[in-house]
């Protein structure tokens, strides 16, 4: 057995292994550098061509995930941000969704005047909990932003019943999520209307900045298009009127964004079938050693796999004295110095972010200022579970996308092993780590 390379041994995953042909992300071929020069030449810029690659793109997205209407945008926070606004959410309603998630859901809400209700997550799925979700509605809720984390669609039977029993609106957030689906169906098409993200580093990425946002009803959407353009309608009309319906900004995407996307999405089951035997086989040998729980997929789902968090258990890698924060970081330098990019994915649950204790928000203290709204502060002991999973888990991100990985992967795989195999030696770096701690 070699050394772990964090005491000088050699390192499992070679770093000559890992080139941008094997994990760079995106993977941008001819198709897209034709694609990207053909919108240069064309001088068609902007989304309000009528048939421009932006209105293909919408097209194109809205067959794919099953959803009658899409709008492209600039990014996916202003996805969430327009759709709260075209839902008609109101200053000072509360938007419940996860403690833990990427934060720009959140902010949206912010900036549409809407409180965060945060709720804890399902320690095994990473997404809301539907009982902890219906616990925390209120007279004030108006929405749920339902985050598809990782690449796993929630459970969004028992939300939507509960959307349906309570008269809320059901906001899907799939920033992570393209191409996931739930019992058979496709998310996008899984609320009353869903957000993606088409940032760099997403599963279906554009050189740059874009989202989309998808809706089976016809009039929320009219409604996104106007909050889109500065409140304007420009829908089959062939002179601008400048007339503003409501007080919107801009949140178009260009062409350019959209072009790059298309060709991507060409190719998004070509590389989603990629990516789910790559990771399906990484996964399959972490679930042999005990210690290290990989996340698990419920059958009547299929994952993205945009992110790979795995937990790490003391008590099954046979140390049940050890704290989980000190073996996740030992194992995390562990790993790293093997050669896999592990690292954390949020580090604190959504209400303890300094921007949310502090209660800033906008204008001196907006919304929680306003008449009315909830401005109990959030409690971290509410959200016990999302704080054992901050504190016990890793992931893996990015590499995994590219649908070359596989040899990577393995590779990954073996370090994995060679570092369970070292666990004793493991679990004494994370005592010391504990130790020295404790004393200072
Ligand atoms: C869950 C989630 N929602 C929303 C966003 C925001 O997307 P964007 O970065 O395109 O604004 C992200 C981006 O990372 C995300 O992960």
């Amino acid at each position: 057995m070699s050394g772990l390379a964090m005491f000088g041994g050699p390192r499992a995953v070679p770093a000559e292994l890992a080139s941008e042909e094997h994990v760079g992300w995106p993977v941008v071929t001819d198709a897209e550098r034709a694609a990207v020069v053909d919108v240069l030449d064309s001088g068609r810029f902007t989304s309000n061509q009528q048939a421009g690659e932006v209105q293909a793109l919408e097209r194109e997205w809205a067959e794919y995930v099953g959803a009658p209407h899409c709008a492209a945008v600039v990014n996916g926070t202003a996805a969430i941000e327009l759709a709260l606004a075209a839902a008609g959410i109101e200053a000072g309603a509360e938007v419940l969704m996860p403690a833990l998630s990427f934060i720009a859901g959140a902010v949206a809400a912010v900036h549409r005047l809407a409180v965060p209700v945060f709720v804890d997550v399902d320690p095994v799925t990473f997404t809301m909990d539907p009982e902890a979700t219906r616990a925390a509605v209120t007279p004030r809720t108006q929405a749920i932003l339902a985050v598809h984390l990782h690449g796993l669609p929630c459970e969004m039977d028992a939300l939507r019943a509960l959307a349906a029993e309570r008269g809320l609106v059901l906001i899907e957030d799939a920033a992570q999520a393209h191409g996931a689906t739930y019992r058979g169906r496709r998310t996008g098409a899984l609320g009353d209307v869903a957000t993606f993200s088409l940032n760099v580093v997403k599963n279906l990425p554009t050189c740059g900045e874009g989202g989309l946002v998808t809706t089976g009803d016809a009039d929320l959407h009219r409604r996104l298009l106007r909050y889109r353009q500065f409140g304007e309608d420009l829908q089959g009309r062939r002179r601008r009127d400048y007339l503003s319906h409501v007080l919107a900004g801009n949140a178009k995407i260009s062409a350019v964004q959209a072009a790059f996307t298309r060709c991507q999405l060409a190719r998004l089951e070509e590389y989603r079938r990629a990516r789910e035997r790559n990771v399906e086989s990484l996964l399959g040998r972490l679930r042999e050693l005990p210690g290290f729980v990989p996340p698990s997929c419920p059958p009547d789902r299929t994952h993205a796999w945009h992110i790979i968090r795995f937990r790490l258990d003391p008590a099954a890698l046979d140390h049940p004295d050890l704290a989980p924060g000190a073996l996740r970081a030992v194992a995390e330098r562990a790993l790293r110095a093997e050669g896999v990019p592990v690292m954390r994915y949020q580090t604190l649950p959504l209400p303890e972010q300094p921007a949310f204790r502090s209660r800033d928000g906008f204008a001196g203290g907006y919304p929680w200022r306003l008449p009315g709204a909830c401005s109990a502060p959030y409690r971290p002991e509410d959200y016990p579970r999302t704080l054992a999973v901050i504190e016990d888990s890793l992931t893996l991100q990015r590499w995994h996308l590219n649908p070359a990985a596989g040899s990577v992967l393995r590779r990954c795989a073996d370090a994995f092993e060679k570092v369970w195999e070292h666990r004793d030696e493991l679990a004494a770096a994370a005592r010391a780590m504990d130790d020295r701690q404790a004393i200072s």
